[in-house]
């Protein structure tokens, strides 16, 4: 149920989003940057806003699994099965787009990628629009993404827009991202389902997408993304790396256990239980905190390779490049 005060919130951003303005959306996974997918003045100031450089193409949310029709074509089969699954949910679809989609969301592709958001609140922003809209990660390109309203209003400073508040990301990690190339399902991202999830749905492997398998690539396979300011480390040896680094102010991010040898106001602990996607839900926001104490460097250890470990040691692989 949507409260009276969250009426008049989505209301605000309703008339932003038609008057071609920009709005922070909250969705499960992180908040986007939303414009009106139909306004290339909008969708231009995106990019702006972002830094984003103009060949990374922008995810299209819509209201529901029907709406897919209006932006996509030729869809196939094996997609629709997945849309029937996972949406509204944290699965973002590369389809051939329509005609009338800009090529300004596409990046001059034939593709777009496509999903419906699940959240309460955003989902009752799409319905009360006619039109699907566009939204990147609501953070500065190769910025943290934000997972509060706080982050957003951090990351972009003073280009942050109009935030529509829903909370912390329950998922808080992005979408996984599928494409379809002839009979075969290909991952551009790792994310907040499982690619052994959606092999177990499909009955078939899937083929994970590199530079020289299939062109062409998903800037979100961009080497450094999601970095925070301040260098980080990403291993499986904790100890090792503070006994290496031990002049210097260091911040760790555990996956399970404290350390008790280290100051515990520079600890974050990802799950205590061992928990795949409590240590999701928690990643970017351990990452913000850290970075905002002012450390020489933030040591984080490695998750478990399997599940949404692979998507977690993805986002910090790519946070590690210097
Ligand atoms: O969970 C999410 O997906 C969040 C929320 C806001 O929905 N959005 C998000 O957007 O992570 P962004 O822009 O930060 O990442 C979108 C990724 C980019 O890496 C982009 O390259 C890829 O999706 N992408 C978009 N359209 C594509 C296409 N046609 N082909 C290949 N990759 C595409
Ligand atoms: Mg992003």
């Amino acid at each position: 149920m949507i409260s009276p005060e969250d009426s008049i919130q989505i209301q605000q951003a309703v008339d932003l989003l038609k008057e071609e303005q920009l709005v922070a959306i909250p969705t499960e996974t992180v908040y986007g940057l939303a414009g009106n997918a139909f306004s290339e003045k909008a969708i231009l100031s995106i990019f702006e806003v972002k830094n984003r450089p103009a060949v990374n193409p922008l995810i299209v949310h819509i209201k529901n699994i029907e709406a897919v029709h209006e932006v996509a074509q030729n869809i196939p089969q094996e997609a629709l099965l997945l849309a029937q699954k996972y949406w509204p949910g944290p699965l973002t679809l590369i389809l051939e787009k329509k005609d009338h989609i800009s090529n300004s969301i596409s990046a001059g592709k034939t593709t777009i990628g496509v999903r419906v958001p699940n959240h309460e609140i955003t989902l009752e922003l799409l319905n009360r629009l006619n039109f699907p809209i566009v939204a990147p990660s609501a953070n500065r390109s190769n910025h943290i993404s934000p997972t509060t309203p706080a982050h957003v209003r951090s990351s972009l400073g003073d280009r942050a827009p109009f935030v529509l508040e829903g909370g912390s990301c329950k998922n808080g990690i992005e979408s996984t991202i599928v494409g379809f190339k002839d009979d075969q399902v290909v991952l551009y991202r790792h994310g907040a389902i499982a690619k052994e999830e959606l092999e177990d749905t499909l009955q078939k492997k899937l083929i994970e997408f590199t530079k020289d398998t299939i062109a062409p690539a998903s800037p979100g396979m961009f080497k450094k993304h999601y970095s925070p300011n301040t260098p980080l480390i990403l291993t499986t040896d904790l100890q090792k790396e503070l006994v290496a680094h031990r002049n210097q102010k260091v911040g760790v991010i555990p996956f399970q256990n404290l350390l008790s040898s280290h100051p515990k106001e520079w600890q974050r602990v990802l799950s205590t239980t061992g928990n795949l996607s409590e240590a999701a839900a928690n990643l970017y926001r351990a990452l913000h905190e850290m970075d905002s104490l002012n450390l020489d460097l933030i040591v984080v250890e490695k998750a478990p390779s399997i599940g949404l470990g692979v998507a977690i040691n993805d986002r910090l692989e790519r946070a590690s490049v210097q």
